[in-house]
C-alpha cells in the first residue's frame, strides 16, 4: 500500500520564504494525482518534500503507514522523474537504467530482465545501447521513465516531464503515461502548470495557489464545481468570465443584476441563493465561454463582435458589454462577420456565483 499522506506540511526556506503554507492532502493508494497551478505556488517544492529531497520545516509526511520525515530519499520506495530528465551523459541506456539497481546491489541477471521489461513496455528496446545525446526528446523522456520503472517503486513523482517535448509528442505522451499507470497500478504525483495535463491525465487534480492547496478533486468536478475564483479562473481556456453584481428578489424570482441587466438564476441556485443568505449581497457572477449562446438576433443582450478567433471546431468570439470585455465559445460553423450585432444569452443552468469577499463559491 502506498498511500501518501501530508499534514500540515510548511516549508519556509533559509532566507525566510514560504513556499508552502501547512497543506493537508491524502494521495490514495494506485492514484494519479496531479498537482497544479501557476509558477511559484510551491509544486516542485512539495513534490521535493514528498521525495526527501527537501527538508520539512514543519507538518508530517507519511508513505503507507510510515512517517517518512527522517527517511532518506533512497529508502523511501519512491522514483522521480524530473523535467530536465538528468541522464548521465557518459553511459548507455542500459547502464542509465542500470545503476540504480547497481546501488542496490540488484543481481545481474535480474537487472537485465527488468530493463528489458521496461524497455519494452516503453518502445525502447531499440536503443539501450545508445547514449543521451544520440536520443530525441522524447526518446530520453522514456528513458527516464525507464529507469524510474527499473526501480519497482511504490509511488512515482514526476515534475513536468513532458514541458520539454513539442505539442504532438506531449499529446502522445500523455496518452502513454495513462497508460503506464494502468499498467503499474502505481502512485503516481504528477507536478504541471499545464491545466490540459491536469484535466486529462489526473484522477484527481490538487489545485495550488500560492503555498495552499485551493480545491482536490476529480477533473470533472473541478471544471463543473470549482470551490472559488481562484479555481475557476484557473481551469479552463479560455478563461471564465467574471462579472460583478447583486443578487435580488424580484417577483418571487431571484436574478443576478449585473449593471442594470437582470439575469435569471436556475431554480436549484435561487434555492441555494436564499437558503445561504445571499440576497441583497455583492456576489461575483461567473460563465464559462461555451455556456453563452451567440445567435443573429434574439431576447439576449445586444453587443457587436469585435474580435473571432477560429481554433478548428470552435470559434472564440470577443465582444464588449458596458466597457467590459467577454469571451464566448462556439462552433466553429457559426458564422459571424467582423462588426455585427449578435445577441447573447448564459445559460441559467451553468452560472457560477462567488461571494465577492471572501472569493468562495455560492453553490457548492
Ligand atoms: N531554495 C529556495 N530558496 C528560497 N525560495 C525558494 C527556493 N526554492 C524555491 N523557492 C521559492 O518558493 C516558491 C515555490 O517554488 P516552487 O519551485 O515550488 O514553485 P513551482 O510551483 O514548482 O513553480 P514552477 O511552475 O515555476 O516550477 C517560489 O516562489 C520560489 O521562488
Ligand atoms: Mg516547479
Amino acid at each position: 500500500m502506498a498511500n501518501v499522506t501530508l499534514k500540515s506540511i510548511r516549508k519556509t526556506y533559509e532566507n525566510g520564504f514560504q513556499a508552502v503554507k501547512g497543506i493537508d492532502l491524502e494521495v490514495a493508494d494506485k492514484e494519479f494525482m496531479i498537482l497544479v497551478g501557476p509558477s511559484g505556488c510551491g509544486k516542485t517544492t512539495t513534490l521535493r518534500m514528498v521525495a526527501g529531497l527537501e527538508e520539512i520545516t514543519e507538518g508530517e509526511m507519511s508513505i503507507g503507514d510510515r512517517i517518512v520525515n527522517d527517511v532518506a530519499p533512497k529508502d523511501r520506495n519512491i522514483a522521480m522523474v524530473f523535467q530536465n530528465y538528468a541522464l548521465y551523459p557518459h553511459m548507455t541506456v542500459y547502464d542509465n537504467m542500470a545503476f540504480g539497481l547497481k546501488l542496490q546491489k540488484t543481481p545481474k541477471t535480474e537487472i537485465k530482465e527488468r530493463i528489458e521489461k521496461a524497455a519494452k513496455i516503453l518502445g525502447i528496446e531499440a536503443l539501450l545501447d545508445r547514449k543521451p545525446k544520440q536520443l530525441s526528446g522524447g526518446q530520453r523522456q522514456r528513458v527516464a521513465l525507464g529507469r524510474a520503472i527499473v526501480r519497482k517503486p511504490e509511488v512515482f513523482l514526476m515534475d513536468e516531464p513532458l514541458s520539454n517535448l513539442d505539442a504532438k509528442l506531449r499529446v502522445q505522451m500523455r496518452a502513454e503515461l495513462i497508460k503506464l499507470h494502468k499498467d503499474l497500478q502505481t502512485t503516481f504525483i504528477y507536478v504541471t502548470h499545464d491545466q490540459t495535463e491536469a484535466m486529462t491525465m489526473g484522477t484527481r487534480i490538487c489545485v495550488m495557489n500560492e503555498g495552499n492547496i485551493q480545491q482536490v478533486a476529480e477533473p470533472k468536478t473541478i471544471y463543473n464545481h470549482p470551490a472559488n475564483i481562484f479555481v475557476a479562473g484557473f481551469i479552463g481556456a479560455p478563461q471564465m468570465n467574471f462579472m460583478d453584481g447583486k443578487l435580488v428578489e424580484k417577483d418571487g424570482k431571484v436574478v443576478a443584476e449585473i449593471d442594470g441587466t437582470e439575469i435569471d438564476l436556475a431554480s436549484d441556485a435561487a434555492k441555494m441563493v436564499k437558503t445561504n443568505g445571499y440576497i441583497g449581497k455583492d456576489i461575483v457572477l461567473g460563465v464559462r465561454p461555451e455556456d453563452i449562446k451567440v445567435e443573429a438576433s434574439g431576447k439576449g443582450l445586444k453587443v457587436r463582435v469585435e474580435v473571432t478567433e477560429l481554433l478548428g471546431s470552435d470559434l472564440n468570439v470577443y465582444f464588449t458589454y458596458k466597457g467590459k470585455q467577454y469571451i464566448a465559445k462556439e462552433d466553429s460553423n457559426v458564422d459571424l462577420e467582423f462588426n455585427q450585432e449578435i445577441s447573447v444569452s448564459f445559460d441559467s443552468n451553468k452560472l457560477h456565483f462567488f461571494d465577492k469577499e471572501t472569493e468562495k463559491s455560492i453553490l457548492y
